[in-house]
């Protein structure tokens, strides 16, 4: 009996050492360890054994099941594990490719102004998110009881502190430091306590312009901005200027092109107008010039802002601003 033990020994080990899947496993188990194999058949049988025998075949049997069943664990982990032989793997499918990390829409948007109006004679200067009252609003002939306050829905940080409303204080801060002729572009975040909606957010890029020397006429200022946009979309795009109010400029324009998502038809960018405001401008108001010690007399200049996340969307024909900032990578994959 002891040797045909050893006999099943070395033919289960041979079969489960070259099983390749989980139903031959199956299929060995069942033969050798399983109710009606031939092992449990001798254990069955030990009673009517000699005292003796009985022992020593009862070991025997239960040191064989014990190896068999450690050795059927041994081959599931080794299926399990993988290697060339697993199952449904492929080894013709093409890797998989990392995604690689690229700039964020609006910073693409910004960085192509900015190559603009470099080309336009224009210098980068920045400023502060957190502003105070003086440059946010009061240089920029806001005073406090000004009506033109109301615009800006602000965010206070603390005392005359602010997060800044628009890029405009940026011109203070330049004309208090340098004197003309200045030609800046400032671009940056700026903060307004909004209620968002598919045009209008409570955090946005501006880009802000100034143009400051002697003799500076509004016909320059068309020219730049009407020069501007048909580097951005081509020589046909359709302006339009209106008249506007800022209190920092006089005579003021609010400036709008032709909607590109929906060619003018009208969609939920464009407000179903066919046509979006990217830009207000004007002549630099004599009150700001005051505020910052030029002689307004002697010198003059026009100044504009405008929205970078507009222009990003109808670049990149995303039709809400909101989806902008969430940052959500099946988008951002996309444009
Ligand atoms: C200003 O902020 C002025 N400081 C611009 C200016 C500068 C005028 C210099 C004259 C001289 P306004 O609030 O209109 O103006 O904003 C300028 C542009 O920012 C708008 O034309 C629009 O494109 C964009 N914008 C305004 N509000 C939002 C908003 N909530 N979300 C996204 N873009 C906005």
């Amino acid at each position: 009996m002891l040797k045909r033990l050893e006999e099943l020994r070395a033919e289960a080990t041979d079969l489960l050492g070259s099983a390749s899947s989980e139903t031959e496993l199956e299929e060995l188990r069942v033969r050798f360890l399983g109710r009606k194999s031939e092992l449990n058949q001798v254990s069955r049988g030990l009673g009517g054994m000699e005292p003796s025998e009985r022992k020593a075949v009862g070991q025997a049997v239960n040191a064989l099941k014990k190896e068999l069943g450690a050795l059927l664990e041994e081959a599931r982990e080794r299926l399990a594990g993988g290697g060339d032989a697993k199952p449904g793997l492929d080894l013709t499918l093409p890797g998989r490719r990392p995604w690689v990390g690229r700039r964020h829409p609006v910073m693409r948007t910004l960085a192509r102004l900015e190559e603009i109006f470099t080309l336009l004679g224009f210098e980068v200067a920045l400023g502060p998110h957190i502003e105070d009252d003086f440059h946010n609003f009061e240089a920029l002939n806001i005073p406090a009881d000004h009506p033109a306050r109301d615009m800006h829905d602000t965010f206070y940080v603390e005392g005359d502190r602010l997060l800044r409303t628009h890029t405009s204080p940026v011109q203070i801060r330049t004309m208090r430091s340098r004197k003309p002729p200045i030609r800046i572009i400032a671009p940056g975040r700026v903060f307004r306590n909004e209620t968002p909606d598919a045009s209008h957010s409570a955090e946005f890029m501006q880009l802000e312009g100034l143009y400051v020397d002697r003799n500076v006429r509004f016909g320059e200022l068309k020219g730049v901005l009407t020069r501007f946009l048909r580097e951005l979309y081509g020589p046909d795009v359709a302006v339009r200027l209106r008249p506007g109010f800022f209190p920092f400029t006089e005579p003021s324009a609010e400036i709008d092109v032709e909607c590109r998502v929906c060619h003018g038809r009208g969609c939920s960018v464009c407000k179903q107008t066919g046509w979006v405001e990217l830009l207000g401008a004007g002549m630099v108001d004599p009150r700001v010039f005051q505020a910052v010690g030029y002689d307004p007399d002697e010198i003059s200049g026009y100044a504009f802002g405008l929205g970078v996340d507009r222009i990003c969307m109808m670049e990149t024909g995303i039709d809400d601003i909101r989806l902008l900032m969430e940052n959500d990578l099946r988008l951002l994959r996309q444009v």
